[in-house]
């Protein structure tokens, strides 16, 4: 598998584009933005220059690396003739299943199209294409350069085939992959969204503080960033967006989103990207 193209361009496509093209892969990243395509182009090198700084990659590494990127504006110029398609455009269903439209009618008809979505129904997706059975969740974790999971999601058409190329294909990116089924929040974030959320029920009822919840986490579980921190980290929305699908979907109070979660997102307190969460970012 050679040529893939990764739809959207924003935090996590840009990570996506730079793994598969560090892997050896040509990428036509898309975005209907020419500044978020020109702001990943730089985000992939400022990402790339660290990896050179570390001695774990060289600075032709990084040269062939961002060659092996197009930049493309249009969708239908930048899926032809791919093998694969990894859609990574903002987490909303009707802008996902438009994609998704699109994507079917300009993507070969042998063209697998996967989804990088968090939590949305990878069947749901494939059922409004005409190639359910290529239809398949390709779920990975940011920051994508660092982080080993891929989260490959069977929808309930996707062809056998289909998945073992995935699964294959994650590997020979350096990754380590986990097939999963396609039921709300996948397995990831079925169960990191309910610690999160517990987290800031804690908070919420004044059980502990933010400093106080985190460092519980980190230095009683190890890990690396405490829930409320992370929380921040993946935006506050987010969460409270994928809190919304489990809860929904499952139909079960004990994934009712806290309070205080609901409030923050609607003050705007989103976290990292707003400026303010849980912490003050400058
Ligand atoms: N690209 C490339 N390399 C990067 C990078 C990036 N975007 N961000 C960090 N790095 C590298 C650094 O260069 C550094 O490399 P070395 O270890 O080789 O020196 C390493 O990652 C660690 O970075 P830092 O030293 O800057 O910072 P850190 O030690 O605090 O680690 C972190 C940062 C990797 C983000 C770590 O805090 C962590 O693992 N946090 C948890 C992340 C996590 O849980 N992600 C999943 C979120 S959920 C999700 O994505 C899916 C969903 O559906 C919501």
């Amino acid at each position: 598998m050679q040529r893939v193209a990764v739809i959207g361009a924003g935090t996590m496509g840009n990570g996506i584009a730079h793994v598969f093209a560090q892997n050896g892969h040509a990428v036509n990243l898309v975005d209907v933005s020419a500044a978020a395509l020109e702001k990943a182009l730089q985000t992939i090198s400022k990402n790339l220059d660290r990896q050179v700084a570390k001695g774990t990659i060289t600075e032709a590494d990084k040269t062939q690396t961002l060659a092996n990127i197009t930049l493309q504006p249009e969708m239908a110029a930048g899926v032809k003739d791919v093998a694969l398609v990894v859609e990574a455009a903002t987490e909303n269903v009707a802008l996902k299943l438009k994609i998704f439209q699109d994507l079917d009618q300009h993507a070969n008809p042998e063209t697998i199209l996967a989804t990088n979505t968090s939590s949305i129904s990878i069947t749901k997706i494939a059922a409004v294409t005409k190639r359910p059975e290529k239809v398949i969740g390709m779920h990975f974790m940011n920051p994508v350069p660092v982080m080993k999971l891929v989260e490959i999601i069977n929808g309930y058409a996707t062809d056998k085939a289909v998945t073992d190329t995935i699964v294959t294909l994650s590997a020979n990116l350096g990754k380590v992959p986990c097939v999963v089924n396609d039921y709300p929040g996948f397995i990831a974030n079925r169960i990191l969204m309910p610690m999160i959320n517990e987290a800031i029920c804690s908070l919420f009822e004044g059980i502990a503080g933010v400093e106080e919840i985190d460092t519980v986490m980190k230095l009683g579980m190890a890990h690396p960033m405490g829930p409320l921190q992370l929380a921040d980290f993946i935006g506050l929305d987010v969460c409270l967006s994928i809190l919304n699908v489990l809860h929904d979907g499952f139909g079960n109070p004990k994934y009712a989103p806290c309070p205080l979660l609901v409030n923050m997102v609607t003050a705007g307190y989103l976290g990292i990207k707003s400026g303010e969460g849980f912490y003050k970012y400058a």
